[in-house]
C-alpha cells in the first residue's frame, strides 16, 4: 500500500530507544508535569497565534493537544498524533469526542501528494427503515431519533482511527491508545467546562443508570473543577482495542455489551452490524478560490461541497475591498449561503446510495448562474429560493482538531456523537456514550432535523446508509504546499464557520488567531434569518435590515481549530476561544 507520509527517519529510529519507548517516556514526563502544575497544563494561549517550526497541534482540549504534541516531538507523524488525540479526546471530552460516534479525517502529505479522506461516519443498522422515526400517521416523532436507542448509528470512530494508522501511521494501535488508557484509568483533573457540561446535561444523562454511574459522583452531582475523574469501564474497553485491534470493539466483549444494551431497550444494532462496519477511503471534494486549492470532505458530508459552492459564488465579489463583516460583505455571504443550503436540502446524501450532482454543484459555471440571481441591494426571501438545477450528475457537540508535523504533513479531523453527549445513553459496562446521529437523516422529506436542516429523498433512512453530515475538515493548498488546516463543530453552522476562516485568511488577510476569533455570521436558507454572534456593529445590522434581512444575535457558533503554514514553514496555530479548553501548541 502506498504510504504518502514519511516514516520515522532511520537515523532517529535507530538511536537506542524505540519510538514507542520514547512516547511512553514522554508521557511519564508529561504526567509528572501535570501533577506538579495541573492548572498550567489546563490553560492554553488563546489571544494570539501560537507559532512553531517543527509541529503544531490545535484541539479543543489541552490534554489532547499535549498528548498529540508529545507524539510529534518523539518522531511520530501527523497521523500518529491525530489518532492519539482522537482517543484522548474520547476520554477527556466525552461530550463530543467519543468512540461511540464517527467522523471524517483528511490527510494531506507535505510533499504535495494526493489528499485522502477517511470516512468513518456511522451507518444505519441493517434493520433501519425510511419511516422508523414517524408514527402510524406519518408524523415525525422527534425524540425517537434523538434520545432513544434507535437514535444510534453503528459507530465508526475505532475503525476509522485504526485505518488511518494502518495507512499512514508509524505507531501501533496500542501505542496510540496508551495515553488515553492511562487518562481513563488514572483519571484527569476536571476543568470547569467539564463540570458545566455535565450540569447542563444532568436531566438527560440521569435518566440512564449507566450514564449516571459513569459521569456523576455517587450522590448524582457533577464532578467539580480540580477533582480527578476516572473511567474504569472505558479504560477496559480501550484496553480491549489495544489488545485485539478493531476486533476489541466490533467483536467480543465490547460488541456483546453494545448488543445487550440495544436488546434491553429496543435498539437495532446487532452483532452483524458491528462486525460488518467498514470505514471508507474517499477522494475529497476539490475547488479553487482566488488561486488557492480547497480540499474538503466529500459526501456523505455536505460540508466540503457547499463550502466550495459558496466560495465559487463569492469569488466574483471584491470582499477584501468591501471589508470584513461590512454590511455589503455579509449580504453577499448570506445570499450565497441561502442558495447552497437550498441545494443541500434536495441533492445531498450518501453517494454509496444516491447520485449527487457533485460536478454541477462544484462548478464555477453553476455558481455563475446562481450569482445572477443575487441582488446587491435586496435580500431575496427564502421563499423565493428553491433548490437549483446544478446538472452534472456523477455516477458515481462534535470536535475538530488540526495537526501539522515536521514534514509538513497535515491532518484535519472532525468527529462527533451529534448532540453534546449524543443520545445521553452510555453502554452499560463499556463506559462510552452512544451517538444520536440517526437524527441527521431526514426523518421525513421536508421536515427539519435538530439543526433546522431540511432533507430530501436523497437523505432518507436506508439500511447500511450513512446519514448526511455537515462536518467539513478542510485543507487549503497553495501550489503543492499545505497552507491552511481547519474545521469546526457546530451542526449546520460548521459549513459557514469553516468558510469564514478561509475568507478571513485569504480575503481579509487576518492572522490565524484573529481569523478564528472574529465574530461570525450564518444563514442556512431556512429559517430565513442571518444569525450573528456578538460583535457586529449596530450600523451594520441596520444596513442589513434595510436590505430586507432579518438579523438575530445568537450564541457563539462553532469551535474552529486551525493551523496556517507560512511560506518559510512557520506554523501558526489558532485555537477557538469559544471553548475554554481549546489550545494550540507548537514546537
Ligand atoms: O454530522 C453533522 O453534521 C452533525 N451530526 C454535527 C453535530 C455537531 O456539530 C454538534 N456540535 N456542535
Amino acid at each position: 500500500m502506498d504510504r504518502h507520509l514519511p516514516r520515522v527517519p532511520p537515523e532517529t529510529a535507530s538511536r537506542g530507544r524505540s519510538l514507542a519507548t520514547r512516547v511512553a517516556l514522554a508521557f511519564v514526563l508529561l504526567a509528572v508535569a501535570t501533577a506538579l502544575n495541573a492548572q498550567a497544563i489546563l490553560e492554553g494561549e488563546r489571544h494570539h497565534p501560537v507559532t512553531g517550526r517543527n509541529g503544531m497541534v490545535v484541539t479543543s482540549h489541552d490534554l489532547a493537544t499535549d498528548a498529540a504534541l508529545t507524539v510529534l516531538k518523539s518522531g511520530g507523524n501527523a497521523v500518529d498524533a491525530a489518532v492519539t488525540a482522537g482517543f484522548v479526546l474520547a476520554v477527556v471530552q466525552p461530550r463530543s469526542g467519543n468512540i461511540g460516534g464517527g467522523g471524517f479525517m483528511l490527510v494531506a502529505p507535505g510533499d504535495g501528494g494526493p489528499v485522502e479522506a477517511i470516512d468513518y461516519r456511522e451507518k444505519a443498522p441493517a434493520a433501519a427503515t425510511a419511516t422508523m422515526f414517524q408514527d402510524e400517521n406519518g408524523n415525525v416523532v422527534t425524540n425517537r431519533s434523538r434520545f432513544t436507542h434507535l437514535a444510534s448509528g453503528v459507530p465508526g470512530t475505532v475503525a476509522g482511527l485504526a485505518l488511518a494508522l494502518e495507512r499512514f501511521g508509524t505507531l501501533s494501535l496500542s501505542d496510540a491508545l496508551a495515553p488515553a488508557i492511562e487518562l481513563a484509568r488514572e483519571g484527569f483533573v476536571v476543568p470547569p467546562r467539564f463540570t458545566e457540561g455535565l450540569e447542563q446535561a444532568q436531566e438527560r444523562l440521569h435518566r440512564w443508570p449507566a450514564s449516571l454511574a459513569t459521569f456523576y459522583r455517587a450522590d448524582g452531582s457533577a464532578w467539580q473543577p480540580g477533582e480527578r475523574f476516572r473511567q474504569p469501564d472505558l479504560a477496559a474497553t480501550l484496553q480491549r482495542i489495544a489488545n485485539h485491534g478493531t476486533a476489541g470493539f466490533y467483536q467480543g466483549e465490547t460488541a456483546r455489551l453494545i448488543v445487550e444494551e440495544m436488546q434491553r431497550h429496543g435498539g437495532l444494532i446487532t452483532a452483524a452490524d458491528l462486525a460488518n462496519y467498514q470505514p471508507a477511503v474517499r477522494k475529497p471534494v476539490r475547488g479553487s478560490y482566488r488561486g488557492y486549492e480547497v480540499l474538503s470532505m466529500s459526501p456523505p458530508s455536505s460540508g466540503g461541497t457547499h463550502i466550495i459552492q459558496i466560495l465559487n459564488i463569492l469569488e466574483d465579489y471584491p470582499l477584501a475591498e468591501l471589508g470584513h463583516n461590512s454590511a455589503a460583505t455579509v449580504h453577499y455571504m448570506a445570499e450565497a449561503m441561502k442558495l447552497a443550503y437550498a441545494d443541500r436540502s434536495k441533492f445531498l446524501g450518501d453517494t454509496d446510495f444516491v447520485e449527487v450532482p457533485l460536478d454541477g454543484l462544484l462548478s464555477k459555471s453553476y455558481a455563475g448562474e446562481l450569482r445572477k440571481g443575487i441582488d446587491a441591494d435586496r435580500a431575496r426571501p427564502a421563499s423565493e429560493i428553491q433548490p437549483g438545477a446544478p446538472g452534472g450528475y456523477e455516477s458515481p457537540e462534535t470536535t475538530h482538531y488540526s495537526i501539522v508535523d515536521r514534514w509538513g504533513n497535515a491532518v484535519s479531523n472532525t468527529y462527533t456523537i451529534n448532540f453534546s453527549y449524543g443520545s445521553g445513553i452510555t453502554v452499560a459496562g463499556a463506559g462510552f456514550l452512544l451517538n444520536n446521529e440517526m437524527d441527521d437523516f431526514s426523518a421525513k422529506p421536508g421536515e427539519p432535523n435538530a439543526f433546522g436542516l431540511i432533507g430530501g429523498e436523497a437523505n432518507k433512512v436506508e439500511p447500511g446508509k450513512r446519514m448526511l453530515s455537515s462536518m467539513s475538515p478542510t485543507i487549503v493548498r497553495k501550489g503543492d504546499r499545505n497552507f491552511l488546516v481547519t474545521g469546526s463543530p457546530g451542526g449546520s453552522r460548521i459549513i459557514t464557520t469553516t468558510l469564514q476562516v478561509i475568507l478571513n485568511v485569504i480575503d481579509h488577510n487576518m492572522n490565524i488567531q484573529s481569523a478564528v476569533s472574529a465574530p461570525r455570521m450564518h444563514h442556512q436558507w431556512l429559517p430565513d434569518a442571518i444569525f450573528i454572534e456578538q460583535g457586529f456593529s449596530p450600523d451594520t445590522i441596520r444596513l442589513l435590515e434595510d436590505r430586507g434581512h432579518s438579523v438575530r444575535t445568537t450564541n457563539a457558533m462553532g469551535a474552529i481549530q486551525s493551523i496556517l503554514i507560512g511560506e518559510d514553514g512557520t506554523l501558526s496555530g489558532g485555537a477557538d476561544p469559544r471553548r475554554s479548553t481549546s489550545s494550540a501548541r507548537g514546537y
